[in-house]
């Protein structure tokens, strides 16, 4: 009771901050955390922000990259107008929407994708996880064609299975890929940030991020065992070869 009510307590000292810094979320201070920790943003930089519903992030970022940078965010959910930033509407998962994405960076590569991503919430833990890590595995296959050589990526995954599974698929397209959890979030449960460093995509492999995920998962769950099949009986049954002239 006492564990709950601090949590409670700390999630409104944060909203209570984020009211007062004029940012429409206390997430907000998630990504300034991060950033305070590995400087991800530069002045000047291309920012994608995935899942940027109501705009914390995006504010944030807008911040970070100054007037001569560019921020392009996307979510399901319409956002208020953030000044210096353009935010769409639409699925990041739907080739449509990607488009419009792709559209909007007019040919620029990303510096940095942040991604704040969750979906909706059915309340039965292991499916919601396991939705999750596929839409972040998704949001890494779009998206990593567009990062910089040297970009950084940061996203929210939720603590469960498949966690290490995903930092293994993703491994190869960084130096660095590290689990973070800001104050800002460390009381709110399971999240966690993966931060990864100093993108390397001649060091990409073929297959996508969500193939390889998926096949670590099946194995993990022991998905892809191959049922043994009925025991061979004996049998007293011999071929006799014909003799050769
Ligand atoms: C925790 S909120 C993001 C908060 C945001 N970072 C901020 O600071 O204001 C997660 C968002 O992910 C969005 N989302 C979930 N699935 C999505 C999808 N397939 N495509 C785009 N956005 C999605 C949700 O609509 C939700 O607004």
């Amino acid at each position: 009771m006492a564990d709950h009510w601090i949590e409670n307590h700390k999630r409104d000292s944060w909203r209570k901050q984020a009211k007062a810094s004029g940012y429409r979320a206390r997430s907000a201070f998630k990504l300034k955390q991060i950033q305070e920790r590995f400087g991800l943003v530069r002045h000047g930089d291309t920012v994608l922000d995935v899942g940027c519903h109501p705009g914390g992030w995006a504010q944030v970022a807008v911040e970070l990259v100054g007037p001569e940078g560019h921020v392009v965010g996307i979510d399901l959910e319409p956002c208020q107008p953030v000044e210096g930033a353009v935010l769409l509407t639409g699925d990041i998962t739907d080739s449509y929407t990607q488009e419009r994405i792709l559209e909007e960076l007019g040919g620029e590569l990303i510096n940095v994708i942040v991604s704040d991503i969750s979906p909706d919430i059915t309340g039965k833990w292991d499916m919601d996880q396991s939705v999750a890590m596929t839409l972040v595995a998704d949001v890494f296959d779009f998206s990593l064609p567009l990062l910089k050589k040297g970009g950084a990526f940061t996203t929210k995954l939720f603590q469960g299975i498949g966690v290490q599974e995903l930092i293994d698929a993703v491994k190869p397209h960084f130096s660095t890929v590290r689990r973070y959890s800001p104050d800002a979030s460390r009381n709110s449960s399971s999240e966690v940030y993966l931060v990864c460093r100093n993108h390397m995509p001649w060091k990409s492999p073929k297959q996508s991020i969500r193939e390889r995920y998926e096949e670590a998962v099946d194995v993990l769950v022991g998905g892809n065992e191959i049922e043994e099949g009925p025991a061979p009986t004996s049998t007293s049954f011999t071929v006799r070869r014909k003799k050769k002239d």
